[in-house]
């Protein structure tokens, strides 16, 4: 909030006004990318919490609404009375216009995609930027007419009126999103905007972040108890230790060891958050309990469901065992966020799969607290590494909830399990040392439901068949199979055939996704 402050000198701060857009989150995101902080708020929130927040400009974002239709949003007076610079985008722009006099029509048709802008007017806005650029258009809606004491800035072939700005305030508006990479040298507007615009200053860091959310959730807490299940991922792992930061013990960790982990795994979690930063942890051993309820099953998705019916079982009996707990924690993030409508509501829940807490009984009333829910996961690791969290664990590759469950393709066993895990081991050990992990997006070893014939010495054995993989993707929608160096998936797979008695061959699978998954299951 504006009471943030760093030796007592008070952050400046961007508001950002959500009018609903799939890109809000994103337009903050780009201003902490800027060092400046920003805070999101809603279009119809209090006038006293604008007011405190004491913002030194305002963007407003894009909407799914038309602001031809009657009882749409519109920007607060209380805004225009600050008498601080404003930025429109799209939907906010289109309401700036409505608001001060000219006129929007509905298109034809909806402008989504590419589009080149031309700039015809000098504007601060488009400060060092080529008269013509690319940008990113997503609208139904545009301004027709342009407000008195408003001139056009820029157009484009289909948007004659695509930027304007107030000709004596500093009122800018713009139909493209500056905030998507699609638009060339959008963050270059986006900076001309803050610095050259608003003159706000560049002294928010990842602390400032860390004092205000911790100060957050001191005020929603208080001396209340909180819970959250502690899987060793980046998302809880950041969560646990900034609510530890924050309410110390007052915070208590479920961490379920199904077994199913990766080697060493229970224990390097157990050592880092309880030992070295004396986190309130509970170890949940339940190896055997999973094991037993994975008997005899091969079918991927009942894996699935069992593993998670079961994950909840036992976080629900290790929960009920606690007293007086009143909130619930996740580490839920930006991503996780379900996109409703085409748009990001506020009201947007969703319970990650994995620490889903269905089963919860309602008697517990628990309230849920998300610390991270705003944050993009590259903030979340930056994050990690202010709070102190070792950087191998916060640069580790994803890991299924589901574990190396649906990485034993038919029925796990416990032998099965020790042998994945050992391969697994080999393999990401091998990546670290030729400094081949970081440049894959995710990479493991899979065991397959087949014995082959090896042989060791004089003697055949009839043993097991481990896949490797590894991809590179950015979304992990779509994944290339890595193109590992020959030498080293060599090393790899005699390291493994040598070492891990019951494995006598090692396969790379070399299938992209489409059509491919990433896992085998
Ligand atoms: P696929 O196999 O669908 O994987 O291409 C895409 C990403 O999702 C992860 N994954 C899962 N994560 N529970 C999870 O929490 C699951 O059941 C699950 N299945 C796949 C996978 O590891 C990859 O990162």
């Amino acid at each position: 909030m504006s009471d943030l402050s760093v030796n007592n000198k008070t952050i400046d701060t961007i508001l950002v006004l959500d009018f609903g857009s799939q890109y809000t989150q994103l337009i903050a995101r780009r201003v902490r990318e800027l060092d400046v902080y920003s805070e999101i708020l809603p279009w119809d929130i209090e006038e006293e919490k604008i007011i405190k927040l004491n913002p030194k400009g305002v963007i407003l974002s894009g909407g799914p609404n038309s602001v031809t239709d009657s009882y749409t949003p519109r920007v607060p007076q209380v805004i225009f009375d600050l008498n601080i610079p404003l930025l429109g985008i799209c939907y906010g722009m289109q309401t700036l216009a409505e608001q001060m006099g000219g006129h929007v029509i509905s298109a034809d048709k909806k402008e989504f995609g590419h589009a080149e802008l031309e700039i015809v007017t000098d504007s601060l806005l488009f400060k060092n930027l080529n008269r013509k650029i690319n940008v990113w258009m997503s609208h139904g809606d545009q301004v027709q007419d342009i407000p008195d004491e408003y001139e056009l800035i820029a157009l484009t072939s289909t948007a004659p009126i695509a930027a304007m700005q107030h000709k004596n305030l500093p009122i800018y508006a713009i139909q493209f999103h500056p905030e998507v990479t699609h638009t060339e040298n959008g963050l270059l507007i986006l900076k001309n905007f803050i610095f050259n615009i608003c003159a706000a200053c560049n002294d928010w860091k990842m602390d400032n972040l860390i004092s205000s959310r911790i100060e957050d959730i001191k005020s929603k807490v208080g001396n209340n108890k909180v819970l959250l299940g502690l899987s060793g991922g980046v998302d809880s792992s950041v969560t646990a230790v900034l609510l530890h930061k924050a309410i110390g013990k007052n915070l208590t960790c479920v961490f379920v060891d199904n077994g199913l982990l990766r080697k060493g795994e229970s224990d390097q979690v157990m050592q880092t958050f309880k030992e070295n930063m004396n986190l309130n942890i509970i170890k949940s051993d339940n190896k055997d309990l999973f094991l037993r309820h994975l008997e005899n099953i091969d079918d991927p998705e009942q894996k699935r469901k069992i593993i998670g019916r079961s994950f909840i079982d036992v976080f629900d009996a290790e929960a009920i065992k606690l007293k007086d707990i009143n909130f619930l924690a996740q580490g839920t993030i930006y991503p996780d966020v379900i996109e409703s409508s085409g748009s990001e509501s506020n009201e947007a829940r969703v319970i990650k799969s994995h620490h889903n807490v269905g089963g919860l009984p309602e008697e517990m009333e628990l309230d849920l607290i998300e610390p991270l829910r705003d944050l993009f996961k590259d903030e979340v690791r930056r994050l990690g590494i202010e709070l102190g969290i070792p950087k191998e664990m916060l640069d580790r590759h994803p890991f299924p909830g589901p574990g190396l469950g649906v990485r034993i393709i038919g029925e796990i066993t416990k032998e099965k399990i020790s042998i994945l895990q050992q391969a697994d081991n080999i393999f990401i050990e091998e990546l670290i040392k030729a400094e081949l992990y970081e440049k894959v997006s995710q990479a493991f070893a899979v065991l397959l439901p087949v014995k082959s014939v090896g042989v060791v010495g004089d003697e055949r054995r009839y043993a097991e068949v481990i896949a490797l993989r590894a991809v590179e993707t950015v979304d992990f929608m779509t994944a290339k199979w890595a193109h590992l160096p020959y030498d080293f998936l060599e090393h790899v797979s005699n390291r493994i055939v040598n070492e891990i008695e019951g494995v006598s061959r090692v396969v790379y699978d070399i299938s992209s996704k489409p059509p491919a998954t990433i896992e085998w299951e």
